[in-house]
């Protein structure tokens, strides 16, 4: 029998602090992310996420524990363990002198990897970016630098792929582009991470998905174990008018769409009763199920950090 195969990444108590301590931005962080998984990492601005993507990436040292991808530990054996990645950094970094085509030239030619046109040509192709081949990178728009930085990541068609906030600032169209483009990756064996505040975006894309707060993992679990776990059902409405005190403490608000958390069908008849006798005006109701939105504002704020 052949050996299990490692897994893509594997964190390992990963710690990280900053300016002597005072800034504890990773705190004991564990976990594998699987051969062929798609993987999402969530958290609010400032959880760690893009800390534990450079550590991974060999671009920051933690302060403690260790990060393997594919068995390669990302210090000890950092070339094989770079290779095997392929990193979407958050921030757009790019030399603005050379066109799109020699970035991605020289990006192959830093991986080692001879006579890459025909994969040059592939993921132009799929990314929308066939046109601007000879465009100097400083022409190219806000969207179109990040759809090079994809393709940049993927030169060396690398076993992992990280994305770290791909689709930021990124219009519909690429949005969809780019998902297809991935997620044929993804079926063709790449195991994927990718980190988005686009939690439709988590919500479709993600088998398993890791929750981020204050440097700790909170969560951990398949998408579709999260969404049934917590309060599975929730009332949706619009209303103009002010939640009375005890209903708007556990109410999510986005200008006049309310949502309210409620575990069963008799807790749903408690609220409208509740809304009734408080002479709150209603339009559009509807019950629907917890999406990963309200999963996350649920462990966000139960969670102790
Ligand atoms: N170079 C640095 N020096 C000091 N503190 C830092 C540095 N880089 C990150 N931090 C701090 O570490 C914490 C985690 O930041 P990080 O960028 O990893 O968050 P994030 O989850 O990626 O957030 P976002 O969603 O905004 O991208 C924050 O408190 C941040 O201020
Ligand atoms: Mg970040």
């Amino acid at each position: 029998m052949s050996p299990p195969a490692p897994p893509a990444i594997q964190f390992q108590n990963v710690s990280k602090s900053y300016r002597n301590g005072q800034v504890r931005a990773l705190d004991g962080v564990s976990f594998d992310i699987h051969p062929g998984e798609f993987f999402g990492l969530l958290g609010p601005n400032g959880a760690g996420k893009t800390t534990l993507i450079s550590i991974l990436a060999g671009l920051a040292r933690a302060s403690g524990g260790s990060v393997k991808v594919l068995g390669h530990c990302v210090v000890d054996d950092y070339a094989a363990a770079r290779r095997a990645l392929g990193v979407v950094p958050q921030e757009l970094v790019f030399d603005p002198f050379f066109s799109v085509r020699e970035t991605l030239r020289i990006q192959s030619g830093y991986f080692g990897v001879q006579n890459n046109d025909a994969w040059i040509d592939e993921l132009l192709a799929e990314l929308g970016l066939s046109d601007k081949a000879n465009a100097n990178m400083r022409q190219l728009s806000g969207g179109m630098k990040r759809r090079v930085l994809v393709a940049q990541a993927l030169v060396h068609r690398p076993p992992v792929i990280v994305l770290d906030e791909p689709t930021a600032g990124v219009d519909v169209e690429l949005r969809q582009t780019l998902w297809k483009f991935i997620s044929r990756l993804n079926r063709e064996g790449h195991a994927v991470l990718l980190t988005t505040h686009y939690l439709e975006e988590a919500e479709a894309l993600c088998q398993r998905i890791g929750m981020l707060k204050q440097g700790k993992l909170v969560a951990l679990d398949r998408t579709s174990a999260l969404l049934s776990g917590k309060a599975a059902t929730m009332l949706r409405f619009k209303t103009d008018a002010v939640l009375p005190a005890e209903l708007a403490s556990h109410a999510r608000v986005t200008g006049r769409i309310v949502q309210l958390k409620a575990h069963d069908a008799s807790e749903v008849e408690g609220l409208l009763a509740r809304l009734r006798a408080a002479q709150v005006p209603i339009e559009d109701l509807e019950i629907g199920r917890a999406d990963l939105e309200d999963v996350f504002l649920e462990i966000m704020q139960g969670a102790s950090a």
